[in-house]
């Protein structure tokens, strides 16, 4: 049986220890965090899935006859996914496909359409995205809202997007 002396005294050393404990773990929590993310590569399963292996052969990215989308497909194709080019320049949109697939060995696939030029583009966008089987949406020109007209046809259940 304890007497209430040495109950104050349990009591207290349980403080304690929880007081080190909680000051142990605030001062050296960031330390740890390193000593883990350190340490993870060496232990955690690597990633060798390709690409096309994670979300499928193909890509459609907007905003891809120059800048950022433009590297976007040229990046994607160099991986061997097969990408569908949506911009507003015919002749720019033949010339990114053509350098593309002459440089890779994939396929392209482009669609002219100005995203700013009303609602009728997207009956346009749905029939030309409805048989190619996408995984990676890449966004780069204004808020196109094209990503309800791709469906993920691709091995994963949702859709990658690549914002802008
Ligand atoms: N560059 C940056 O550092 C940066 C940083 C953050 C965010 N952003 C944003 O990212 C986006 C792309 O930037 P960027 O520098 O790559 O632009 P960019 O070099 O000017 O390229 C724009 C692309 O979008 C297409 N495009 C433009 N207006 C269109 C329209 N109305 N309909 C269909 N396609 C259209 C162009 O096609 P055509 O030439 O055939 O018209 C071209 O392929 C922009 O929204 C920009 O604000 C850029």
């Amino acid at each position: 049986m304890l007497i209430p002396a040495q109950l104050a005294l349990w009591g207290l050393a349980l403080i304690g220890v929880w007081a080190l404990v909680w000051w142990m773990y605030d001062n050296l929590k960031s330390l740890a965090q390193i000593c883990i993310a350190l340490l993870a590569p060496y232990f955690a399963p690597t990633e060798h899935k390709t690409l096309t292996e994670r979300f499928g052969k193909w890509a459609v990215i907007t905003g891809s006859t120059d800048g950022i989308g433009k590297q976007y497909a040229f990046q994607l194709a160099s991986r061997g996914l097969n990408v569908v080019l949506v911009s507003r320049s015919t002749d720019k949109l033949v010339a990114v496909a053509h350098e593309i697939e002459s440089k890779y060995s994939v396929k392209t696939k482009w669609i002219a359409v100005d995203f700013s030029s009303g609602r009728e583009i997207y009956d346009h966008l749905r029939k030309e995205l409805e048989s190619v089987p996408v995984g990676i949406l890449g966004k780069r020109c204004y808020n196109a809202s094209i990503t309800k007209y791709v469906q993920c046809k691709s091995t994963r259940s949702e859709l990658f997007v690549l914002r802008a």
